[in-house]
């Protein structure tokens, strides 16, 4: 019987794989680094509602794009393996055994990928889906995960492109070209795809929508300048439609109204619970003040203050300071810790002689959330100098 050109792979089934093999690529490239998350998280969201179409289209794609036309048991994957091994495989004009079990494995994997990814980014970054319902370093935790899952997601693609190789030279074929248009050469009375032109062109609307949604509305924070840093109350940037995700920390009316009308305060996440514990203890002599509070007041300050320390790793900076000082350093700066030093380095002199800056310890200066104490990536923001006259200028540098 002569074979016949046959549309195999419907338009939506095309467009699902090369999407999700560039937005893993995509991501993966876009993995390290803060200054990519928001790309990387985008490809992440991606992924699932492409999974999510996928396992619809298991049921309503194409003959061959049903998983009923490619359900084998793990033994009948295992057994076509040992047949390549042989050469003796058959060709299969859909999905074969050990194909389908690594799509399988795969749609199960970028799931994982995906919710670990929501996770980490909710607990380390305070973004996204559920920003506020896990601390730094749980979040940290479940990145370890997220990382794992996507390695071994790696593995999968690794050796489903080996499998695509070693099936292309056994049955003469180009596999991958057939996933590009489509065709694949089979018997009369293969059941024929239709290219599904309405729900390809969906999908098209539905990544485009979403891409334009995110990368002008959602990401709104990252370009936002913020009003009046110097006096921001809330982790509520006031602007409509975009919220500042910070999970709100516990607060204190009183330690605010003692610790916080010389300076901005500085959220007790900032240093040790033992630098509060000195710091209070020396409270006559407060950086060349006398700060006179009773007993009473140095008491439950202090408590609030233990409670939230960096020592509890509850925001990404406080794990960080807490992780960067000596078990034996009492600082009383958070500006000497070695975190902050670090943080700060590249910060530019004239960025701190901004007279809107002023000093290193006027945090809410750069940091639209410090009041609240978050000190997220996404609040930060360096504001601009005033122009100064060329005379002031010169002043101001010398
Ligand atoms: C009477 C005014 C006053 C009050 C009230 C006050 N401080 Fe201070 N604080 C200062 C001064 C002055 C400095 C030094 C500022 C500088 O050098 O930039 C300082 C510095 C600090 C620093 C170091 C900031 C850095 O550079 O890293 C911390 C931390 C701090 N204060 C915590 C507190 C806490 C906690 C309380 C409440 C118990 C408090 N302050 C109340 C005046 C005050
Ligand atoms: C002149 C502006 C400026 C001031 C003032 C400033 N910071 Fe920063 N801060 C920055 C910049 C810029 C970064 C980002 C550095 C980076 O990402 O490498 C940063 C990063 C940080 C981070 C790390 C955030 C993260 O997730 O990467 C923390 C925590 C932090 N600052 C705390 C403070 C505290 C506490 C103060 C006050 C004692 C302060 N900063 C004062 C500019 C400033």
């Amino acid at each position: 019987m002569s074979l016949q050109r046959t549309l195999i792979w419907d338009l939506p089934t095309r467009l699902f794989h090369w999407t999700l093999a560039g937005s893993f690529v995509l991501a993966w490239l876009t993995s390290e680094g803060d200054e990519w998350l928001s790309i990387h998280a985008f490809l992440g969201y991606l992924v699932m509602g492409l999974v999510g179409f996928r396992l619809m289209w298991g049921f309503a794609g194409s003959h061959f794009s049903r998983f009923a036309s490619f359900w084998f048991s793990p033994k009948e994957s295992l057994d076509y393996l040992k047949q390549v091994a042989g050469r003796t495989a058959p060709r299969h004009v859909g999905h074969n055994p050990t194909g389908s079990l690594a799509i399988y494995i795969l749609l199960v994997l970028a799931v994982v990928v995906g919710i670990t990814g929501i996770a980490t980014l909710g607990g380390e970054e305070q973004q996204g889906l559920i920003s506020g319902w896990l601390s730094y370093s749980q979040g940290r935790l479940l990145k370890e995960a997220h990382e794992l899952a996507a390695n071994l997601m790696m593995l999968v693609v690794l050796g489903h492109l080996a499998g695509v190789v070693v099936e292309s030279v056994l049955h003469k074929e180009n596999l991958a070209k057939s996933m590009v248009n489509g065709f694949k050469m089979a018997e009369p009375g293969t059941p024929k795809a239709k290219a599904q032109w309405l729900a390809a062109a969906l999908m098209v609307t539905a990544m485009v929508c979403f891409a334009g949604w995110w990368f002008s509305y959602a990401l709104g924070i990252q370009t936002h300048t913020p009003a009046a840093t110097s006096q921001a109350q809330s982790t509520t940037v006031e602007e409509p439609h975009v919220k500042f995700v910070g999970k709100a920390l516990p607060d204190n009316a009183q330690w605010r109204d003692e610790c916080g009308s010389c300076h901005g305060v500085f959220y007790p996440a900032l240093l040790p619970a033992r630098s509060w514990q000195k710091m209070m203890a020396e409270q006559s002599q407060h950086f060349g003040s006398d700060l006179g509070l009773d007993d009473a007041t140095v008491k439950a300050v202090l408590a609030f203050m233990v409670d939230n320390a960096a020592d509890k790793h509850n925001t990404e900076a406080a794990y960080k300071i807490d992780r960067s000082l000596a078990k034996t350093a009492t600082p009383l700066r958070i500006t000497e810790t070695p975190y902050w030093v670090k943080k700060h380095r590249e910060v530019a002199a004239s960025d701190w002689a901004n007279p809107l800056v002023k000093s290193k310890s006027n945090c809410a200066a750069c940091h639209v959330d410090a009041d609240a104490g978050t000190y997220e990536d996404a609040a930060m923001h360096i504001p601009k100098a005033p122009k100064l006259a060329p005379s002031a200028a010169r002043a101001a540098s010398s």
